[in-house]
């Protein structure tokens, strides 16, 4: 009787807990028919004029600067011997590389500013990839050059370090930003403002390409963060809607910003080149991670600065400040999880891989504080030289605009 009695017992549990795991198991399928969208891409009035602009801000290519086509068609050994003459003139060099690999980026993502993005050219592409690769090598060895960086052997160590380096690495409170706030004329605090418009334009690209090639927790947080910079689905919420308000509506505020793009100095690109070129090789993957969690911490910072100039100057509303506002509280919490992400990862990142977080967090606070010096001495020295605090209005393309004293 108590045996049959147990077994009656037994057998209700037993078909209470496959109820439950049946629950359970329709719960999870339910949820995958839900959608996160919803009515979130419907985009009505003012915001459908904005919306209407094709992203990102840019000029279909015609054709690549003389300077890269002709390095194209260089043999291995002539590339080498080019590049190891222009070394002897840095900003000859640093113009070069940034610039090349600036069209070859621009080349990859995708958009109509790069080449071969409308039909696939084999000889094209195989050529520029391969130069891609000799330049980045060139990048590394000899434009950056040498970046010291400590070695770990617990995640909890690095990860330490990385939140330490990312709250006092120089470029946090480098003083450009200090000029910028407090003491640069309205035409150079615009320059910078449509540097960063430019800089940021793709990013939600980069995280993207962050998540590509990451696992577990990693994956999780560059997931998150490429959900924010989509707008958690909502088109007005993508941070490029934001950069898009900065522009304005109208047609002729578009055509002046693509204009005043070709003002944009070479020097703007080396942070958005050093993301990318740690995006876009394989054995860089973890580099880019400590990377982006050195350029997502010094945003807040930055961009208090930003606002702070926008204060001083006045005559900007908030179309022109919501970028800066939003990533001062977004940017913060960004860091926060990329550092979780890293000290969560499960399997937990081996040496190498650890160690490469932290190579990538360096070399991205050598190579962005060198991009804030180029500006600092750029607006400096044109403040020197011309009224209106700006030189050079119309660069050539791969060139200097600026000689250096
Ligand atoms: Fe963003
Ligand atoms: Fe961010």
């Amino acid at each position: 009787m108590n045996t049959a009695l147990d077994r009656n017992g037994s057998e209700r549990a037993g078909s209470a807990q496959i109820g439950l795991a049946q629950a359970g198991l329709e719960q999870d399928v339910a949820m995958q028919a839900t959608t996160l969208l919803g009515a979130k891409l419907q985009t009505q009035g003012a915001r459908a004029r904005l919306q209407n602009h094709d992203w990102p801000p840019v000029h279909a290519c015609t054709t690549l600067p003389e300077a890269l086509r002709a390095f194209l068609a260089l043999d291995v050994v002539a590339r080498d011997a080019l590049l190891a003459d222009m070394r002897a003139d840095a900003d000859r060099h640093g113009a070069f590389v940034h610039m090349s690999l600036g069209e070859i980026y621009a080349y990859l993502f995708g958009y109509r500013d790069g080449v071969a993005t409308d039909a696939a050219d084999d000889a094209l592409e195989s050529a520029l990839l391969g130069a891609k690769i000799r330049l980045e090598r060139e990048f590394i060895d000899h434009w950056v050059g040498r970046v010291d960086a400590p070695v770990f052997d617990s995640v909890a160590s690095a990860a330490d370090h990385l939140d330490h380096l990312a709250a006092t690495n120089p470029g946090v409170h480098h003083s450009l930003f200090h000029y910028i706030e407090h003491e640069a004329p309205r035409a150079q605090v615009e320059m910078f403002l449509r540097g960063e418009v430019i800089r940021n334009e793709v990013v939600d690209d980069e995280v993207a390409l962050l998540a590509f090639g990451l696992q577990g927790t990693q994956k999780a947080v560059a997931v998150a963060n490429l959900w924010d910079e989509c707008g958690r689905g909502r088109l007005e919420n993508f941070h490029t809607f934001w950069l898009r308000r900065f522009i304005g509506p109208e047609p002729d505020q578009w055509d002046a910003f693509m204009r005043l793009r070709g003002e944009n100095p070479w020097f703007a690109k080396i942070t958005s080149n050093t993301n990318n070129m740690l995006l876009t090789r394989p054995a860089y993957k973890q580099m880019a991670y400590g990377c982006f969690m050195m350029f997502e911490s010094w945003v807040e910072p930055h961009f208090r600065a930003i606002m702070g100039a926008m204060d001083r100057l006045g005559d900007f509303d908030n179309d022109r400040r919501v970028y800066f506002a939003a990533h001062i509280a977004v940017d913060p919490r960004h860091s926060r999880e990329l550092s979780e992400g890293l000290r969560m990862q499960c399997p937990p990142l081996d040496t190498r891989r650890l160690n490469d977080v932290v190579r990538g967090a360096h070399l991205a606070v050598a190579a962005g504080t060198r991009q804030y010096d180029h500006w600092l001495r750029y607006f400096k020295h044109a403040t020197a030289h011309a009224p209106d605090g700006l030189q050079a209005r119309t660069p050539v393309a791969g060139a200097p605009v600026l000689e250096m004293e």
